[in-house]
């Protein structure tokens, strides 16, 4: 099994160089995406000993969706520029994996199939759904429609991108475009046309509001970083929070998301589930976010590494892995569970 370093190798030689840089690359000076590994490095665990307990539990549940462990599969565009399998061989992997596959709106499969991928490989596969509320409230409907159609468990708001990040690897690279052949399926209308995702700096709360209305579906957030925005979510009546800077692709130098975590936990004190994602690459950054009061991590990069290596069988190992290195890291925390893991345990 191969570290997530070790696959990020492997699917950079195999991947048109452009398209590894949309999938590696971040706004700006990429001050953040560094940022966020950086945060884990810099802090130490500090481990108990002699706590007895014997075998791990790394089961959690978030939003009412059971995960097999305290990692999940953040939502990420355009699975089939890294594999022609796409992202039915990412839903596949994370469902034999009994873990959360979050679908990214701008997924190049469409909902129903990667439902269809999921399900053939676990009864009741947990898929949630990405949004990005689109500023034509209908069309937001209609695509939410879909999605529960489909299945899906629960919907993830993200709400960091009221304009898109400058991504300038893209720039120099002239990569604006998905190839011929590749669509963004979820954006069909009922008129059977492929819209645009519309990035809109309209939004607000209100329009929050009026979704948190019309669906049933647990609602998280996604892309909070200021604890006072986390405080405006329990009231907002959301299920959840995922604490995250878009691996770094929106507001260059905007805090890394494991800084950011101990004042959400804080403003939130335990009424919603946080979900942190941003610089996870090994179990014991797992350990460190749960620590400092995550519930759970998601990984964006890994999974796309694991993907263009090796299709579903390289999600599956990245997911493998990361399962067997937090187990690892927990047992030589002296923890025999996430919820073991307390703040003083990291420095
Ligand atoms: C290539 C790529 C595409 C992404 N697409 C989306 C997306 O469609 N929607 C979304 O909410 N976040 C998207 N993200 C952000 C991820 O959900 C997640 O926040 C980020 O990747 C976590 O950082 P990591 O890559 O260091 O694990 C994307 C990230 C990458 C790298």
């Amino acid at each position: 099994m191969r570290t997530i370093a070790e696959l990020e190798t492997a699917a950079r030689e195999r991947l048109e160089p452009a398209h590894y840089d949309f999938f590696a690359g971040a706004a700006g000076d990429e001050v953040t995406l560094q940022a966020n590994e950086e945060a884990f490095r810099r802090r130490c665990l500090v481990p108990r000993v002699l706590r007895g307990g014997g075998k791990r539990d790394l089961a959690v549940e978030i939003a009412g969706s059971p995960l097999s462990m305290p990692v999940l599969v953040a939502p990420t565009a355009f699975h089939r520029l890294a594999h022609p399998d796409g992202e039915r061989a990412t839903a596949g992997a994370t469902a034999a994996a009994g873990t959360v596959m979050v679908v990214s709106m701008a997924s190049t499969t469409a909902v129903e199939d990667i439902a269809d991928a999921a399900r053939a490989v676990a009864p009741d596969p947990a898929l949630w759904f990405q949004l990005y509320l689109q500023p034509d409230p209908e069309f937001t409907e209609h695509v939410v429609r879909r999605a529960e159609r489909a299945g899906v468990r629960a919907l993830v708001v993200t709400v960091d991108s009221p304009v898109y990040g400058r991504r300038e690897r893209d720039h120099r690279n002239e990569f604006h475009d998905l190839p011929p052949g590749l669509i963004v399926e979820n954006l069909r209308d009922g008129e059977g046309r492929v819209r645009d995702i519309e990035m809109s700096a309209e939004l607000s709360w209100e329009h929050l509001g009026r979704l948190r209305e019309r669906t049933k579906l647990p609602l998280l957030l996604k892309g909070v970083l200021h604890p006072e925005d986390a405080r405006l979510a329990v009231g907002a009546g959301v299920d959840g929070l995922v604490v995250s800077n878009h691996g770094g692709r929106q507001l260059d130098t905007a805090v890394a998301a494991l800084d950011a975590l101990p004042a959400l936990a804080e403003a939130v004190g335990g009424v919603l589930p946080l979900v942190l994602d941003g610089g996870v690459r090994r179990g014991t950054d797992v350990v460190k976010a749960l620590a400092l009061g995550a519930d759970a991590v998601g990984i964006g990069r890994p999974v796309l590494w694991g993907l263009a290596a090796a299709g579903r069988e390289g999600v599956a190992e990245v997911l493998d892995r990361l399962r067997e290195e937090v187990d690892h890291a927990l047992a030589l925390c002296g923890a025999k569970s996430p919820a073991e893991l307390t703040a003083d345990l990291v420095r």
